[in-house]
């Protein structure tokens, strides 16, 4: 028997990405490629799933996922020119690094997409989502999106609660969601190394 693959990893894939400024909609692998797993992924707070995404209207395991977190709302988003009110701006404020007071979670229904996050060293991770693939970025990571070179994504949107999508752009270190992140997430070394001087 060969290993056997998680089956998120046909649709969720993560890896670091060049310095370059080329067209943010190509991969921007390293060379050599530096893949990120999902339990990489999950250390920084991120969760993720594959679902049955040609049946996502009578899906139970989406159902007991929104009950366990609590997820009320839901709608989707179409980004592409036709339906994207303002495309142009709205794809550069996507790719602006921001973060949430609360999750974004998506759950890609057609198409794809990179959604980039930072990891705890703030060096940036391109998470590609395709079809079936649903992530959640935990509230207070930065982290930005971009279509890629297909140009399509179709996504349902989920919340826990009223929708609040506002994006604060970085720097927004001051808010609550922000240091509660680093509390839960963020590298602990340096208060260790203060715990370690005072002994
Ligand atoms: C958002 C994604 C694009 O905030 O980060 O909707
Ligand atoms: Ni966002």
């Amino acid at each position: 028997m060969g290993n056997i693959k998680d089956p998120r990893e046909e649709v969720i894939q993560a890896w670091y990405i060049d310095d370059s400024d080329e067209d943010q909609r190509l991969p921007h692998h390293r060379e050599p490629k530096e893949f990120v797993s999902l339990e990489q992924l999950a250390a920084l707070g991120v969760l993720s799933w594959r679902l049955d995404a040609d049946n996502h209207e009578t899906d139970d395991e989406l159902k007991n996922i929104c009950e366990e977190r609590g997820y009320s709302y839901m709608d989707f988003c179409e980004v592409c020119p036709e339906k994207l009110p303002n495309y142009e701006e709205m794809i550069k404020n996507f790719f602006t690094e921001h973060l949430h007071s609360d999750e974004e979670i998506r759950y890609c229904l057609a198409g794809s997409g990179y959604f980039d996050l930072r990891d705890q060293d703030d060096v940036w991770i391109r998470v590609w989502v395709k079809k079936g693939g649903m992530i959640v970025f935990p509230a207070g990571i930065y982290h930005r999106f971009t279509l890629d070179s297909d140009n399509y994504i179709k996504a349902m949107r989920l919340f826990a609660g009223s929708p609040i999508w506002t994006p604060y752009y970085r720097p927004h270190d001051h808010l609550l969601a922000r240091k509660a992140y680093l509390e839960a997430f963020g590298r602990k070394e340096a208060g260790n190394r203060a715990c370690d001087a005072a002994a």
